[in-house]
């Protein structure tokens, strides 16, 4: 196996964090590398934006936490009445991935962007999660505030975003299995 492949397979979800910031060089390689991913068109119209500021993460959870809380949904309101409850982890870095909604393509946009981000991240040794929450709740009105206060524009809408950080020595892999099925070789 190539170390690309190798890469692929490292790659898991990390929902652990310690505390050691991701450095500024490699936050902007990642970011590099969010911008290399294919793009309906190439129209380039998504925005990265990236909080290494814990008190402003610590905001918007609340902020998602309120969005939550407002749900007619019994886990989103558990979730939202939560002291304990973090969409993101704790990781030290989250990068929001946002997208004009006026192509049909736009959230597959971010996905490519984020799957690269994601796939970067482990090259560098950093450990990532897809965080989906901002995706529900970009809407909601408290949450927009403060989206826009962090410069993301105000006719995108959130598709995804990833967490990324440290993950703690000595956590287990989880080895990958693929279900059956999955795969078919027409030849
Ligand atoms: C569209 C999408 C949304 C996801 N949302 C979340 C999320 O909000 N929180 C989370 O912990 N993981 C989230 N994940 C991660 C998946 O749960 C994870 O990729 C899957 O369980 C496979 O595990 P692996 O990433 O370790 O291979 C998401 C993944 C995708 C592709």
């Amino acid at each position: 196996m190539n170390e690309v492949l190798k890469n692929m397979e490292a790659r898991h979800s990390v929902r652990a964090y310690t505390d050691r910031q991701v450095p500024a060089e490699e936050l902007d390689l990642i970011l590099r590398a969010a911008t290399c991913a294919p793009n309906g068109m190439h129209l380039e119209t998504w925005h990265f934006t990236a909080i290494q500021k814990a008190a402003i993460l610590d905001e918007l959870n609340e902020a998602i936490k309120g969005a939550f809380a407002k749900s007619n949904n019994p886990l989103l309101q558990e979730r939202g009445h939560s002291t304990t409850y973090c969409c993101y982890y704790h990781a030290p870095t989250l990068i929001i991935v946002s997208n004009e909604p006026t192509q049909w393509w736009a959230g597959m946009d971010c996905a490519c962007a984020l799957e690269n981000i994601f796939l970067a991240a482990r090259s560098l040794g950093i450990g990532s999660c897809w965080i989906n929450q901002l995706g529900q709740t970009c809407d909601d009105p408290d949450v927009r505030t403060l989206l826009t206060r962090l410069g993301i524009p105000a006719n995108h809408k959130v598709y995804g975003c990833a967490a990324l950080g440290y993950e703690p020595e000595g956590t287990p892999l989880k080895e990958k299995k693929v279900k059956e099925g999955t795969i078919t070789i027409v030849r």
